[in-house]
């Protein structure tokens, strides 16, 4: 199959999916979990394309997603392109189940079940759903295929939800399903988008989260991203964020005491996530972010900066 570079070929690509679409689905209705990562939003929009009101979008806030996310996808997605879109707001259900649950794993476990379980839920008060569309690429087929990792894109789903599989971009690499995502017209900040791990802030809330640490992870990481985007690093590096570790450090704040959390800045480039290299930065840049943290997030006395590579520590805290 020829790659996909270009606006052209992107066009070409989805007038040949749309006809594939509706010549699979008919007058059926499509189920999908959009998360508001690349792969899911642009399978959301192919969809809407192809088959309008007959694709039912379910996105659940599990409370861990990032400042103004699900905002953004409710925009997008309910307000710009005419979706049938479910929001469910889970926030409550998720940190109830994580409160006290320190062990990373255990927090991933909790995180990835609950969501199936949210979204089954959902599913079963649907009516005459007989498709689920996924937003699996290229990628997760070969991964699964040669046992590197268990993708939650490739099954996963409980078997009572006894669903076809609807899967546009299955034969598509993460640069190409940008192209035409671009072409589709979505913005470019959904389309550009860094990585960003399923159990999201959870992870970069180190320990057992809490509501009041979260925020700051919350917070922080938007200021992050405000600021390396105004510096024009956008797209440059490939990976940014902040965690809240699950201890505080003593401080000075209004010339009294404080006991309160830093705040980790991490920041990589990597061609594959295996290996990572910090970028330098420039320290005027650091120190600016780190001014407008320490002002405007609330717990937070100290800012750092990670600067080590992927071995020997790992991209994500936890
Ligand atoms: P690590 O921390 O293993 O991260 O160096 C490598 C890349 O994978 C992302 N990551 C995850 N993605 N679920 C995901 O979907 C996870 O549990 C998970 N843990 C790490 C991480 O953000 C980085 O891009």
């Amino acid at each position: 199959m020829q790659r996909i570079t270009g606006e052209n070929l992107a066009k070409q690509f989805i007038d040949t999916q749309i006809e594939a679409l509706r010549s699979q689905i008919g007058n059926s209705k499509v189920l999908l979990a959009l998360s508001g990562g690349v792969d899911s939003s642009v399978v959301a929009a192919l969809l809407i394309k192809a088959i309008g009101k007959n694709l039912v979008c379910v996105h659940v806030n599990h409370g861990l997603l990032r400042k103004g996310e699900p905002e953004q996808v409710i925009k997008v997605f309910r307000d710009q392109l005419g979706a049938e879109l479910i929001y469910v707001d889970a926030v409550d259900r998720f940190l109830d189940k994580l409160a006290g649950v320190s062990d990373p794993e255990q927090k991933r476990h909790i995180i990835g079940k609950e969501f199936i379980d949210v979204f089954a839920e959902e599913a079963a008060k649907l009516q005459g759903i007989k498709f689920l569309a996924q937003g699996t690429i290229y990628p997760d087929i070969l991964e699964s295929k040669d046992g590197i990792k268990a993708h939650h894109n490739v099954g996963g789903l409980p078997p009572e939800l006894d669903f076809e599989l609807v899967e546009p971009v299955k034969l598509l690499y993460k640069d190409e399903v940008r192209v035409v995502g671009k072409a589709l017209g979505l913005p470019d900040n959904m389309v550009f988008r860094q990585p960003f791990p399923g159990p999201g802030l959870g992870v970069r809330c180190t320990g057992a989260i809490t509501r009041e640490r979260l925020e700051a992870v919350r917070e922080s990481d938007a200021i992050l991203r405000e600021e390396f985007a105004a510096a024009g690093l956008e797209g440059k590096v490939w990976q940014y964020f902040t965690i809240v570790p699950d201890y505080k450090s003593t401080g000075i704040k209004d010339g009294k005491r404080s006991y309160e959390w830093p705040v980790i800045i991490r920041a990589v480039n990597t061609r594959d996530a295996v290996t990572a290299t910090v970028p330098q930065l420039p320290i005027d840049l650091l120190e600016h972010i780190t001014a407008r943290i320490i002002s405007e997030v609330k717990g937070v006395n100290r800012v750092l900066f990670d600067m080590t590579p992927k071995p020997t520590a790992t991209i994500e805290w936890e």
